[in-house]
């Protein structure tokens, strides 16, 4: 177990988590929903899918991963011999939560015609049971690779497959899954803000609801939502995702203002994401000096679980995203 967070105290964290990075040989993988601590001591912080690719290709010994357990898993199916750590091993996610795989197992058997294409926010155990993964950047060049009058179950974000479904003119079977961060956004508040800064274009990350969509200038991945903010010629961008990834926009483009899509009641931190508050600083240094908490995989599992994984990368062509980098990205 790791030692208390209060026993820490006094540690300069920046300077223990560099070191211990050295003597590791680790690489520290950062999702653009981190802290912007966590952002700024990572190797390489991206999207889902450069993530995984970045995972797979890297040469250190030890992953370890700053984001949410499915996307350490990902590291760890695609890089088996490596260590990797999370630094909370509760840092789970909502999607994932939403497709228990018994049930997600039952659910293709009565679908025996439909192939399975999986959002990749699930567990190694759902990715088992499905034929290609998925990200919210890859997903439309993978389905443009398959024929329309092929069937579909798209699981477990009802919300991202209904988008890729009206995107694309397909009919895909969504399982009732969906990401409570995104869920959360107010299409009134958001239409309030919108009536402050007229000027100002709507980027969404696709997990939102239709509501939030219909209002958008841009739906993209968080890398997509990134680029899509600093290339517009706006000054000011409203951003519908999890407010940490401003942290890179502000960083790049320090002269404009992004302003994060509003909530219910339209100043809850209800569109933070839980799960990724989960790791910090002090968890990454303790996960670095005692090596855990680790992902662990059965190997049935993880072979069943790559199947998926690397259909995807060969069918996104996936070389690693730009991303923001760090020492040794
Ligand atoms: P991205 O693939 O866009 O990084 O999304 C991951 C995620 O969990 C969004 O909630
Ligand atoms: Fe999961 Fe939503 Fe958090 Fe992304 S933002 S990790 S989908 S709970």
């Amino acid at each position: 177990m790791n030692a208390p967070v209060q026993s820490l105290k006094g540690l300069d964290l920046k300077a223990e988590i560099n070191r211990l990075r050295k003597e590791r040989n680790a690489v520290i993988l950062g999702h653009y929903y981190q802290t912007p601590d966590i952002q700024d001591i990572a190797d390489f912080v991206g999207d889902s899918l450069d993530l995984s690719a970045k995972a797979a290709a890297t040469d250190a010994d030890v992953i370890a991963f700053c984001g949410v357990r499915f996307m350490a898993e990902v590291a760890k199916i695609l890089s088996p011999q490596k260590t990797v750590i999370l630094p909370d091993m509760a840092a789970g996610c909502s999607l994932e939560d939403s497709c228990p795989p018994e049930e997600f197992a039952k659910f293709r058997a009565a679908h025996p015609d439909h192939i399975a294409i999986t959002y990749i926010n699930c567990s190694a155990a759902v990715k088992a049971h499905s034929d290609i993964i998925v990200t919210s950047s890859s997903a439309e060049k993978i389905l443009a690779q398959l024929p329309m009058d092929q069937k579909i179950i798209f699981a477990p974000d009802k919300n991202l497959g209904a988008y890729f479904n009206r995107k694309t003119g397909r009919d895909m079977l969504l399982w009732p899954g969906a990401c409570i961060v995104h869920e959360a956004f107010s299409e009134t508040e958001l239409l309030k803000l919108k009536a402050q800064y007229p000027d100002a274009p709507i980027a969404a990350h696709p997990e939102c609801p239709a509501f939030i969509l219909d209002h958008a200038d841009e739906v993209g991945s968080t890398r997509a939502i990134l680029e899509f903010a600093l290339k517009s010629p706006a000054e000011t961008i409203i951003v519908a995702t999890e407010p940490h990834i401003i942290h890179q926009m502000q960083k790049a483009a320090p002269h404009k203002l992004f302003i994060g899509a509003p909530g219910a009641d339209g100043n809850c931190n209800c569109n933070m994401c839980p799960y990724m508050a989960l790791n910090t600083m002090e968890k990454l240094y303790l996960a670095l000096r005692d090596m855990e908490p680790r992902i662990e995989i059965d190997e049935e599992t993880r072979i069943a679980a790559k199947r998926p994984l690397d259909r995807m990368l060969e069918m996104a062509g996936a070389t690693v995203g730009k991303g923001a980098m760090g020492p040794r990205g």
